[in-house]
């Protein structure tokens, strides 16, 4: 199966779950659900019906896949991939309100239409459903699976948390390791994608070694996919990520293409970018000038250099996991879509 294919046949499976889970329960609540189904792309900011970005859906569908590289049903893993997606989102919706971040997708966000209080609602509300969903995963395994995937769910969850929390703590302080960096991005980031592999290889009934060789796949997969979120934060083209560019600079975002900027700039030059980062808030003028500084560092290539190196390692954790031939095909191809990623 392609990888085309395969978005085609399984996608519309997790949406047509997701759209299930965040119907409105009631008229009195049309609104509220109305925010979540927005976000998905589903309804317009009138919250009228229209087709827009819904996301990549990449973590359900690892999952899926995952799931199959074990000898699985990809119905098995659906639930589970339908909650991921949903924590995804929870974790959307609250960290563009913690990134002041007017635009995803395309389009504004849930809090620059209603305001940050009611999108730390949607978030609640989504991490809720996220949960519910999960629980599905029990009509389709063992008890004790559930169990286990349901607990795992949940370390997610803390890591993420504790993720943000770095992420955010990192814009105030002076200088950040390159550790300390990849401490940060592997939980706000890659600990969510290593879950969605490893749970797909645990509701097919893979043993323990190789459901770990599976997150091992999706957790480098993440450090890579989040080095390439950084550098697009900084030269990617607004009309392709449906991003606001520049937010990461203007934010004094610790991201990897700054720190490496700063091992390689001469001393006058670092100097000068690590006090743009330190001003209370950064003009245009100012961001232009840090981008520029990072740019001539060599940084972005460095970033590159470095996000290639994880796609590399999580090809051979994929290996190590013996997957079946199909679905690795598969997998391979979707290492290969996430490297060329411009949005
Ligand atoms: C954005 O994730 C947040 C990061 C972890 C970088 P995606 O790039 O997967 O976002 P969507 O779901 O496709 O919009
Ligand atoms: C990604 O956050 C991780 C989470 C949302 C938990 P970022 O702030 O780096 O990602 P974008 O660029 O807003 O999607
Ligand atoms: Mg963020
Ligand atoms: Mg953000």
């Amino acid at each position: 199966m392609t990888l085309s294919q395969a978005f085609e046949r399984h996608v519309p499976a997790v949406d047509a779950l997701l759209r299930d889970i965040l119907a409105a329960p009631s008229a009195g609540f049309k609104s509220l659900y109305g925010m979540l189904q927005y976000h998905h792309g589903w309804l317009d900011q009138d919250l009228r019906p229209v087709q827009a970005d819904s996301g990549k859906r990449v973590r359900p569908l690892l999952c899926l896949l995952s799931c199959e590289a074990c000898g699985g049903e990809a119905e098995t893993a659906l639930p589970v991939a339908a909650a991921i997606e949903l924590l995804h989102s929870f974790s959307l919706v609250h960290d563009d309100i913690q990134d002041n971040s007017p635009l995803r997708r395309h389009r504004p966000t849930v809090w620059a239409l209603w305001g940050a209080p009611q999108a730390i609602n949607v978030g609640d509300l989504l991490f809720a459903e996220a949960n519910h969903c999960l629980l599905r995963v029990r009509e389709v395994t063992p008890a004790e699976v559930a169990l286990t995937v349901a607990s795992e769910f949940q370390t997610t969850c803390v890591r993420l948390c504790e993720g943000q929390y770095l992420d955010m703590d990192f814009e105030q302080r002076r200088l950040v390791s390159s550790d300390e960096y990849f401490a940060m991005i592997e939980r706000k980031s890659a600990a969510l994608i290593g879950f969605a592999a490893w749970a797909g290889a645990v509701v097919a009934g893979a043993g323990a070694a190789r459901a770990d060789h599976l997150r091992d796949f999706g957790r480098d997969l993440g450090l890579a996919f989040q080095i390439q979120d950084d550098v697009l934060g900084i030269w990617g083209e607004e009309a392709e990520t449906g991003k606001s560019v520049s937010s990461d600079i203007a934010a004094a975002k610790k991201t990897l293409p700054w720190l490496l900027a700063l091992e390689s700039l001469p001393s006058g030059d670092g100097s000068e970018l690590v006090e743009l980062y330190r001003q209370r808030e950064r003009s245009e003028p100012m961001v232009a000038r840090a981008r520029d500084l990072i740019e001539r560092s060599g940084a972005r290539e460095r970033c590159q250099a470095l996000a290639d190196e994880r796609y590399r390692s999580a090809l051979a954790a994929l290996q190590a996991a013996d997957p079946a031939p199909g679905s690795a095909k598969t997998l391979r191809e979707l290492v290969q879509y996430l490297g060329g990623r411009r949005s």
